[in-house]
């Protein structure tokens, strides 16, 4: 064990252990805690429930009800977010900042929101929404930046019992007509506009069309930007006008723990983006509980996460964790380059933030153009850094740990899904121990494993998560059961949740379970920087174009961001591959998914490699692109293409690929 001044040391190669500084000031240091949460995961629940939130009333029914696969926590409970997040904290905490804003262009002042403020806040804009007819149960969609008004008017739908349906401001207007319409949303929330790399990026004048199309009733625009959008009268109302007048006062809806708290619109295996439905109650018990213990969350600091709230990361630990602890979040509005690559060291430096929170792909980006770059700040107050959306390679974990840990924080490599409401793995700050690239062990008491196709236990194979399960899971999917059987819990029957990744358990151990390394995921999904995308609606939006016949869509590797989407186009007959047709193709999946979606490459094929059954293998297209093995060619009934795809994409493998002449 290390406890050489503040600074960590490795034991042996590559494994890291607390000093005896975090182990004493963390909140959990002894891994007993693993067994004694096992013993008995309800009264684990019971109790952090009761300890971290406040209820309404003093009991619920049932802890936990289970009927495979459809869970109940803490039934019978009343609670607000919005509460929690707010009122709780006001009689001691009046004059604490609560968010402390820093928007992109320099030259403007930053915002700090105290106790007092937000409190005042999200009661008119609770009050702004009822008058605008939203009720409880509604949902309610935002296409917002990361501004103020953005976490006010989050925790206004909380204060209701409105469902948020917030989508990231990087994807479409068509995007977002879609979600509006599975979710039977007649109200949009946004703004005029937004700085990103010193330009007014305008979301208003750009949403008009899909607001015509969805029918919407009702559009309330935040004045960001002074963009002066076009505004159709007795639908869009600018916030300044509606707010002026309403009452000051509004009391928070005591909802049942089990109602829907939210949506959250994430891409699937196949087909549409799903909402994925969370609950109050739960999905507030494991915010606190891994806000707390993950980032070792004190309530005097200051947490800055560079997550959009567009995401679940954005949700649980931009906006509510820090503030269910009455601590401070900072929000940051734009990029991490702007106006250079110091901006985020700068804005760490200068509000002594204590937990800093992003992912790999911004840090590799970080490192390429300015590693030595974090030495010209001061970023001693950091005590715990964390990484999400995606594996964290060993490098850009040295360099997060030496440059920006100064050698002193543990990095919590945090994985989990928009599914999984919080964190739901990781080593943690007071036990450890870190290993560069392996993310840990669940929180206690929840169970992993790795199984085989078979459903048998091996070293390397598909994650799931076993009994007991953490509160904070889905629901479901909105409007549609069948999906969530189908993607969670039917691969190894309805009582096992198949995460959709391959993991490896490692020969690390802490609290009598193996650290788990994260290879990333086994189905057609896309982590491009760190942001879920499904295949299928990058397909379809290239399938729209005219000359295009078929396609097929997988990650290419990239250096910075991780993974992204590379187009195998089949073009129809008498089309001719040329740059022009690129470009359409690129604008039509900007348009119908998102700028985030934005092809990488495009391969004009004359096949691709297919199953009997006319399925396309995108193993072979995978391996291609990744210069791996591709293994039995002979699996595709066509393997004669992939000759010719091999030459396409430039092909370096170790595998020669001969000629079938079939
Ligand atoms: C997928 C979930 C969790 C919030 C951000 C993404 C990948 C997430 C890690 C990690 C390796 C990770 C997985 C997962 N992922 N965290 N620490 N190491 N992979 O949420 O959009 O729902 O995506 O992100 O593949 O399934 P999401």
């Amino acid at each position: 064990m290390s406890d050489e001044g503040t600074k960590w040391v490795k034991e042996k190669d590559g494994i890291y252990w607390p000093t005896e500084k975090m182990k004493e000031k963390a909140f959990v240091s002894d891994p007993e805690i693993y067994k004694e949460a096992k013993e008995n995961p309800k009264k684990f629940w019971e109790q952090k429930a009761k300890e971290l939130i406040d209820w309404f009333v003093e009991d619920w029914d049932e802890i936990q009800k289970w009927d495979p696969p459809f869970f109940k926590w803490f039934e019978g409970g009343k609670t607000n977010l919005s509460y929690n997040c707010v009122d709780r904290h006001i009689e001691d905490k009046k004059n604490k900042p609560a968010i402390v804003w820093e928007p992109e262009p320099v030259d403007e002042e930053q915002r700090i929101l105290t106790y007092g403020d937000l409190h005042e806040e999200v009661q008119k804009f609770a009050n702004v929404l009822k008058e605008l007819g939203v009720e409880k149960g509604d949902a309610v969609t935002f296409w917002m930046p990361m501004i103020p008004e953005t976490a006010i008017a989050a925790l206004a739908c909380q204060r209701i019992g409105a469902w948020h349906s917030i989508v990231y401001t990087a994807f479409s207007p068509e995007a977002v007509r879609k979600r509006m319409d599975d979710a039977g949303s007649d109200i949009l929330i946004t703004a005029d506009g937004f700085y990103r790399r010193g330009k007014v990026v305008e979301l208003k004048d750009n949403i008009n069309e899909a607001l015509d199309k969805v029918g919407a009733d009702k559009c309330l625009v935040v004045n960001r930007a002074d963009a002066d959008p076009e505004m159709v009268d007795g639908r869009d109302h600018f916030l300044e006008d509606v707010k002026d007048g309403v009452e000051a006062s509004c009391e928070p809806e005591e909802l049942d723990a089990e109602d829907i708290g939210f949506l959250l619109y994430t891409s699937g295996t196949t087909g549409k983006p799903k909402g994925v439905k969370h609950s109050v109650g739960g999905y507030l018990v494991q915010a606190a509980l891994t806000m707390k213990w993950v980032f070792d969350f004190h309530e005097d600091d200051m947490f800055f996460s560079t997550a959009d709230i567009g995401w679940i990361t954005g949700h649980t630990y931009t906006l509510y964790g820090p503030l269910i602890h009455g601590g401070t979040t900072l929000w940051y509005e734009g990029s991490p380059d702007h106006p250079n690559l110091e901006r985020w060291w700068e804005i760490i430096e200068e509000n002594e933030v204590n937990q800093f929170y992003t992912a790999p792909t911004a840090l590799r980006m970080l490192i390429k153009h300015g590693k030595d770059l974090p030495d010209k700040y001061d970023l001693s107050t950091l005590r715990v850094l964390g990484s999400v959306g995606e594996p964290i390679d060993p490098e850009t974990w040295q360099w997060y740990f030496e440059k920006v840990g100064g050698g002193r924080c543990p990095i919590v490599d945090t994985y989990w899904q928009t599914e999984t409401g919080g964190i739901l793995l990781t080593s943690l700050p007071g036990m450890g121990p870190f290993v560069p690239g392996v993310a840990g062990v669940p929180l206690p008491p929840v169970n992993y494993d790795i199984l085989d196709k078979d459903g048998e236990p091996v070293d390397k194979g598909a994650v799931v998560i076993k009994k007991p399960f953490s509160p904070g899971m889905l629901r479901g999917v909105y409007k549609n059961p069948d999906k969530y059987k189908e993607e969670y819990w039917s691969r190894y029957g309805d009582r096992i949740y198949f995460s959709g990744d391959e993991g490896i358990k490692t020969e690390y151990e802490v609290g009598g379970q193996r650290l788990l390394k994260i290879v990333g995921r086994m189905d057609d999904l896309l982590e491009v920087a760190g942001h879920r995308l499904g295949t299928a609606e990058i397909e379809d939006a290239v399938q729209m174009v005219d000359e295009v016949a078929e396609v097929a869509v997988v990650g290419k590797p990239h250096d910075v961001k991780g993974e992204v989407p590379a187009l195998f186009t089949i073009l129809v007959d008498g089309a001719e591959p040329s740059e022009e047709l690129k470009k359409k193709i690129v604008k039509s999946v900007r348009q119908e998914v998102g700028p985030v979606a934005t092809p990488g490459e495009i391969f004009f094929v004359e096949e691709c490699p297919e199953t009997e059954s006319g399925k396309v293998i995108r193993r072979f297209l995978r391996s291609l692109l990744e210069d791996e093995e591709l293994g039995d060619m002979r699996t595709a009934k066509n393997p004669d293409c992939l000759r010719d795809l091999a030459e396409k994409v430039g092909y370096e493998g170790p595998q020669d690929i001969p000629d079938y002449n079939c």
